[in-house]
């Protein structure tokens, strides 16, 4: 794994639960630090298995295929990382880049027991501030990330900026559902389901970032917008599950 010899701010307590405040970049790092062990089993555990199918259908989105050179932004355990490796297999290569140290270990660990080892590089980096040259990638995928920026418009244009001309990127996420009724959905799967899981495994503090950083995030349309301001030429939303979430698809 590459360390980026950058050292990071000092990690402060995650917020409470309701708070609205957008943490720091030090206070995200943090938490996905303390989560990274149970991370993959909550995801299972919460999507039912099904963020399986979502992150499949945002790697054919972003259009990787054999032979490419492709990056997973915020790779955080592995998961797109690892299909996509799978994707641009033979010849390609894969880098997963995440700032947290915690994370990357986890996804390192994934790969090492995958056989034939996987193409993968994993780098610690700062989505705002990629340390790729303009056009290295043939595609790209974000996963659940975007919405933990502390500056998504600078996400989007260092996405940008990495991809070759033509190339797409994946942005998966949650959103506030537009309809009224799934909007209550989601506030219910929030209050009901996640909090109460996080609650037992004795993870509070750590799960009460979802539900603000959901709410703060911006619906498909606007999410169009930022792409197409941070310089993609063209972009559209594929709402997923209801609308509880969708996939963002941007070209350079
Ligand atoms: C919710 S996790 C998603 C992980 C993975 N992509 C997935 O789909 O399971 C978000 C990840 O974004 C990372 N992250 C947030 N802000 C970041 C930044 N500025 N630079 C790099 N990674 C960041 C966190 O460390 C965390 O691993």
């Amino acid at each position: 794994m590459t360390v980026d010899p950058t050292p990071m701010p000092t990690p402060q307590a995650p917020p409470d639960r309701g708070d609205t405040t957008p943490p720091t970049a030090a206070t995200v790092q943090a938490l996905f630090d303390r989560i990274a062990p149970v991370y993959d089993d909550f995801n299972q555990q919460l999507s039912l298995g099904l963020h399986w199918v979502w992150k499949r259908m945002a790697v054919a989105w972003s259009g990787a295929a054999p032979g490419h050179t492709c990056l997973d932004l915020c790779c955080g355990s592995g998961d797109l990382a690892l299909l996509l490796a799978r994707q641009v297999a033979p010849g390609g290569q894969v880098w997963g880049v995440d700032f947290s140290p915690a994370q990357l270990a986890v996804a390192q660990q994934r790969a090492s027991r995958q056989w034939p080892h996987p193409a993968i590089t994993w780098q610690q980096g700062d989505a705002l501030a990629l340390a790729f040259e303009d056009g290295t990638f043939d595609a790209a995928t974000l996963g659940y990330g975007l919405r933990n920026l502390t500056d998504i418009p600078q996400g989007l244009r260092e996405l940008r900026r990495v991809l070759k001309p033509g190339a797409r990127a994946a942005v998966l996420d949650f959103h506030p559902p537009s309809h009224g009724v799934m909007r209550q959905f989601q506030r219910w799967y929030l209050d009901t389901v996640l909090v109460p899981t996080a609650d037992r495994c004795g993870l509070t503090a750590e799960y009460a970032y979802i539900a603000p950083s959901v709410d703060r995030f911006p619906q498909g349309d606007c999410q169009v917008a930022l792409a197409l301001g941070a310089g993609f030429t063209h972009a559209v939303h594929y709402p997923l599950a209801g609308g509880l979430m969708g996939v963002l698809v941007a070209t350079r």
